[in-house]
This record gives structure tokens, C-alpha cells and sequence, in this order.
């Protein structure tokens, strides 16, 4: 397996301010310290080339584990292993092989050029000058983001900044990608380009591909394999028909609005 979790736990301590009137007193006194158990005891194995979704409700954990397997948390306890990495202790190398995006906060530089953060992962990374000038060639053509390299990114809009993110995430070629809420935020014009591109890109060069979301639209356009998460436990593991099957069989009818709102938008010439 290419990436593998054994029993990955993580709590965190939380600072809770006493209630009632004189609480910010007393709480500025004697710190009430909460524990909050994000992760208890997740498993799982990822193979190279798939490409699984990974869903459940707000606070369920999904974020935390994508940020034990990229690098940025270490668990309390288990046992993580991407690549034969693991990740928080060999952190340089495996982030040279890997790539995030996180939806909900940008990773470029909010005030200069997105060409220029491109430059700076360039140098991050290592990447040669021949070679980078083909892969941001590559990505500019498929992610259309050839006008937007000279605009700073605060200017961007949401859809915008985000094919901007996917480059900069996969600029330095990683095997894996960690794709956490991408589609949050996009409009459905947005949302299904961004999905046909993380299909190709998981097709022509099998970059193993780990999605949340809440959008289960994102789900079943891409993912075969959905794991669920929920109260720091795995729930569910498998096809996302047996999902439906466990939970909702009664529920056969379905409209794909996205679908059908980005034909209105492509009508509207807003993209
Ligand atoms: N840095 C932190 N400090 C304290 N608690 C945290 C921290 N990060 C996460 N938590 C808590 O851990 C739990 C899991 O959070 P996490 O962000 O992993 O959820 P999530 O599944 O990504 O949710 P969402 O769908 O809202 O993004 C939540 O209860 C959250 O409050
Ligand atoms: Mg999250």
C-alpha cells in the first residue's frame, strides 16, 4: 500500500472559558482545559493510483488526517506510513513527493503575482528550469490559468484562486494528492471542470488522489472507493453503491443539479 494508517490517534487540548458573568476572570485565573478527541483509532490503507473520497460531518476529522498524512500534525499515537515515509518525521522528502490543497485557506501568496509564488515553489522544491517550464506550461494550458499568472492572488476570484492552488500543488509532479474541500465555494461551471481535470490527472499520470468533501456530487463523479469518518472513526469503507445500499436504499431517484446548472451558466457565458 502506498499510503497506510494503523490506529492513528490525535486529541487536542482546548482552553474552555468558564461560563457566567465572572467566567472571563476566572478563566484569565484557571484555565478549564478540555480534551477533544479528533482522532481515535483510524485505519486504512491507500493503493497507488486510486482514487478514494473521504467524507463525513463538520469536526468529524477529515482535516486532521489529511494534515497527519501531509506532514503538518503528528499524531499521538499509530502508526502512518506514505511511501515508506513517515510523514511528520521525514517531513522534507515527503513533501517533495506529495501535494495539498486545502480549500478553505490559500497556500499562495496573497499580495504578489501568482507566477511569482509558482517561482518560490520552483526553488522549494528544486525543481529544474527545463523541466518546471514544461510542467507550468502544462498546467497553464489545462487549468486555463494563463491570464492570471501576472495578477496578485487577493484579486482572483474563488474558482480562479483555486486552479491556481492545483498548480502549485502539482508543479513539483507528487505521486499523491490531498485534496481537502477543493470544491468549496465553486460555482458548477467551476466545479465540474475542476472534476474533469482531477479525473485526467489521476488517469494520465495516476496520481493517487485522497478528496473531501461535502459535495457528493464531487464523490460520485470521482470516487469508486468513499471512506466515512465520523466522531474520529472510520464508519465505512468500501464502494460508494454498497454506501448508499447500507444506508438510504429507498433513494433511487436523483437530479444531478450541478449538471444541470452549469449548462444555464455555460448559457449565461459567465465563465
Ligand atoms: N488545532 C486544533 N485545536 C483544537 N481542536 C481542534 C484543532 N483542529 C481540530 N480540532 C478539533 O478536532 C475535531 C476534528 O476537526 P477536523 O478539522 O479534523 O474536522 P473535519 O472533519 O475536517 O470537519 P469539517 O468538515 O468542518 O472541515 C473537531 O472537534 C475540531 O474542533
Ligand atoms: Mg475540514
Amino acid at each position: 500500500m502506498q499510503i497506510e494508517l494503523r490506529d492513528i490517534r490525535k486529541s487536542f487540548k482546548v482552553y474552555k472559558r468558564p461560563e457566567g458573568k465572572w467566567g472571563l476572570l476566572r478563566g484569565a485565573l484557571m484555565r478549564n482545559v478540555e480534551v477533544v478527541e479528533a482522532l481515535s483509532g483510524i485505519s486504512f490503507g491507500i493503493a497507488e493510483g486510486e482514487l478514494v473520497g473521504y467524507i463525513g460531518p463538520n469536526g468529524a476529522g477529515k482535516s486532521t488526517s489529511v494534515k497527519i498524512m501531509s506532514g503538518i500534525l503528528t499524531p499521538d499515537g499509530g502508526e502512518c506510513r506514505i511511501m515508506g515515509r513517515v510523514p511528520w518525521k521525514e517531513r522534507t522528502a515527503h513533501v517533495s513527493r506529495i501535494g495539498v490543497v486545502f480549500g478553505q485557506r490559500s497556500q499562495l501568496w496573497w499580495d504578489v503575482p501568482v507566477e511569482d509564488s509558482f517561482d518560490v515553489l520552483r526553488d522549494i522544491y528544486g525543481i529544474a528550469p527545463g523541466d518546471y517550464r514544461t510542467r507550468l506550461a502544462e498546467l497553464t494550458a489545462t487549468l486555463d490559468v494563463g491570464a492570471l499568472l501576472r495578477t496578485p492572488v487577493r484579486q482572483l476570484s474563488l474558482g480562479q484562486r483555486m486552479r491556481c492552488e492545483l498548480v502549485a500543488a502539482l508543479l513539483h509532479r507528487p505521486q499523491i494528492l490531498f485534496l481537502d474541500e477543493p470544491t468549496i465555494g465553486l460555482d458548477a461551471v467551476s466545479k465540474l471542470a475542476l472534476r474533469s481535470f482531477l479525473k485526467e490527472e489521476n488517469r494520465k499520470h495516476g496520481v493517487t488522489m485522497l478528496l473531501t468533501t461535502h459535495d457528493m456530487d464531487d464523490i460520485e463523479a470521482l470516487c469508486e472507493r468513499v471512506m466515512v469518518i465520523g466522531h474520529g472513526q472510520l464508519l465505512y469503507d468500501g464502494q460508494l453503491a454498497g454506501l448508499q445500499t447500507k444506508y438510504a436504499p429507498e433513494v433511487t431517484l436523483k437530479v444531478n443539479t450541478d449538471a444541470m446548472i452549469a449548462a444555464m451558466y455555460n448559457d449565461l457565458a459567465l465563465t
